[in-house]
């Protein structure tokens, strides 16, 4: 699993160049620095969230079974705190990206 060793940066450009577009991790990053942020440490390995109760990203990306699927649908559903939080599609597919890059 080279996308899992590879640097965000590196993972970033691997997503760009390929077919399937799926998201961008970095585009991911900056959305969640500005409205995740506040509540989730959103950094690799950063597990003191703002926001007590709020999984630190790190965390998330390494529950066991969280895969894609599991986090795209989670963005399908209110989010626990913020029950008007929308977050748009694309948006969506960025975030998950850069989540899963977190993955040990
Ligand atoms: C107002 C604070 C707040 C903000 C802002 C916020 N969250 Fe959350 N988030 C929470 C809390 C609290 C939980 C845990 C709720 C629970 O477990 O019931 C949570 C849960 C999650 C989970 C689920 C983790 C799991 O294990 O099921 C994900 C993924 C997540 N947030 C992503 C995000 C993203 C991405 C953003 C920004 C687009 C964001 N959150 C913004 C407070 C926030």
């Amino acid at each position: 699993m080279r996308y899992i060793l590879a640097g965000l940066f590196v993972f970033a450009t691997v997503t760009t160049a390929s077919a399937v577009e799926l998201g961008d991790a970095e585009r991911g990053y900056a959305f969640a620095e500005e409205n995740c942020a506040d509540c989730h440490a959103i950094d690799r390995g950063d597990y003191a969230s703002p926001y007590f109760g709020a999984p630190p990203f790190s965390e998330v990306a390494n529950v066991p079974g969280m895969s894609e699927l599991a986090l795209v649908s989670f963005f399908q559903t209110p989010h626990p705190t913020m029950p008007n939080f929308i977050v748009p599609a694309d948006t969506v597919r960025d975030l998950v990206v850069y989540i899963r890059s977190l993955r040990k």
